[in-house]
């Protein structure tokens, strides 16, 4: 397979002073090794002042009905932009939605959004979470009422398109523009791969990658640790079923088939699945040791040799934990850019 690997300057950015230890604070660079983006940054050059204004309009609750759910409530930075501690979201009202708020990051390279993979455009993704009568439940054109008449967003948008001018184009493009910086790339792990000075791994997290190597990355491979497929993992099905990715392709193969998550920053995004059912690694490493149901379109990776799951050892599991571990970036997760404004 041909690897690009691309590296994105865009023009415009050249007015930020840069300072030494992120030198390029608001222009997007993938980071070595990392496989050609999805997203088309022709359309969307990203400036500090539309990132600035994405940046405004994640943290605010304008974007829903009644002003009391922000994008941020369900995606939190600590959490790796995952809902900490929610089994399934949790949006206005306290409405309860189905399924867990995945965390947010190096979403340049996704190409389907959701864990069903039902939008196809980053641009395009907003509207579903504003729009859901159990998240935000509000209309894009009262929300861009409401943002023509705030004091501060006209001339947030002269700042960033030229004139303040309020259309659904550009509130979607600097959401997108704020949420495509959101790369991680700088956990301990990166730091091992690149040699850097210094960062070691211990005997576990070395026994742990290696482990995960063999036993967890065709579906979960580095550098983003997801091949960005849809997967049935053997999960017990509940009694009214989220067939996921086949309520999109309306296929019977596709039915329990769901976006296979990223595990960078994973100790920090519980709880797991798509439905938010375990509340730890160790339950999760158990339901692939001994939990794998034999569902309707299980992965073949994972009933091989006449036996379902992936056998794992205490010692095996205690290695990955630690291997787990090592892919939290704490340079991702404190980044004042993406804090609240
Ligand atoms: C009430 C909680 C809630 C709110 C508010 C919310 N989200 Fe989400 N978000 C979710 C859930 C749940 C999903 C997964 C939905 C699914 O798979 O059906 C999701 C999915 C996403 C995804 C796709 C991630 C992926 O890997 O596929 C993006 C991007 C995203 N949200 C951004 C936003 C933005 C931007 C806003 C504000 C406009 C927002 N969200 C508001 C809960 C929320
Ligand atoms: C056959 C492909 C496949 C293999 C092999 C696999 N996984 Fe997964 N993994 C998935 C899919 C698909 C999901 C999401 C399933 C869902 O939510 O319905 C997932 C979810 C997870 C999650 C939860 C992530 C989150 O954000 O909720 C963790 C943690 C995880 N896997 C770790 C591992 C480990 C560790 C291994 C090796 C022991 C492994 N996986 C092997 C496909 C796979």
């Amino acid at each position: 397979m041909k690897r690009v690997w691309m590296l994105f300057l865009i023009a415009g950015c050249s007015t930020v002073d840069p300072k030494p230890e992120t030198p390029t604070e608001y222009t997007f660079k993938a980071p070595e090794g990392f496989p050609a983006t999805a997203y088309r940054f022709e359309n969307t050059p990203i400036t500090q002042a539309g990132f600035e204004l994405g940046r405004s309009l994640f943290y605010d609750g304008k974007l829903s009905r009644d002003g009391s759910i922000s994008c941020a409530d369900c995606h939190q930075q600590e959490a790796a932009f995952s809902h900490f501690d929610h089994d399934v979201s949790h949006g206005i009202d306290d409405r309860l939605g189905t399924r867990n708020a995945p965390a947010l990051f190096n979403l340049a390279w996704h190409s389907d959004f959701f864990w069903d993979g039902g939008v196809h455009d980053l641009d395009l993704q907003p509207p579903s979470a504003i729009m859901n009568a159990n998240e935000m439940d509000e209309s894009l054109d009262r929300i861009l009422e409401k943002l023509r008449k705030d004091s501060k967003y006209p001339a947030m948008f002269r700042a960033a398109y030229g004139t303040e001018e309020v259309t659904t184009a550009r509130f979607l493009k600097s959401l997108s523009q704020f949420m495509l910086l959101m790369i991680s790339s700088n956990s301990k792990y990166d730091r091992y791969i690149r040699k850097e000075a210094g960062v070691t791994f211990t005997a576990d997290e070395q026994e742990g990658l290696r482990v995960f190597n063999l036993k967890c990355a065709t579906c979960h491979p580095a550098p983003l640790f997801t091949d960005l497929s849809f997967r049935n993992n053997g999960l017990k099905p509940t009694p009214n079923p989220d067939l996921g990715r086949a309520l999109i392709t309306l296929r019977d193969e596709d039915r329990l088939r769901f976006k296979v998550p990223s595990l960078r920053n994973i100790t920090e995004s519980p709880p797991y699945m798509h439905d938010g059912r375990f509340s730890s690694l160790e339950r999760v490493l158990e339901h692939y040791n001994s939990g794998v149901q034999a569902t309707e379109n299980l992965d073949p990776l994972l009933s091989q040799n006449g036996r379902r799951g992936i056998v794992l050892s205490d010692a095996e599991k205690r290695a990955l934990i630690a291997f787990m571990k090592t892919l939290k970036d704490d340079t991702f997760l404190s980044d004042k850019r993406f804090s609240h404004p």
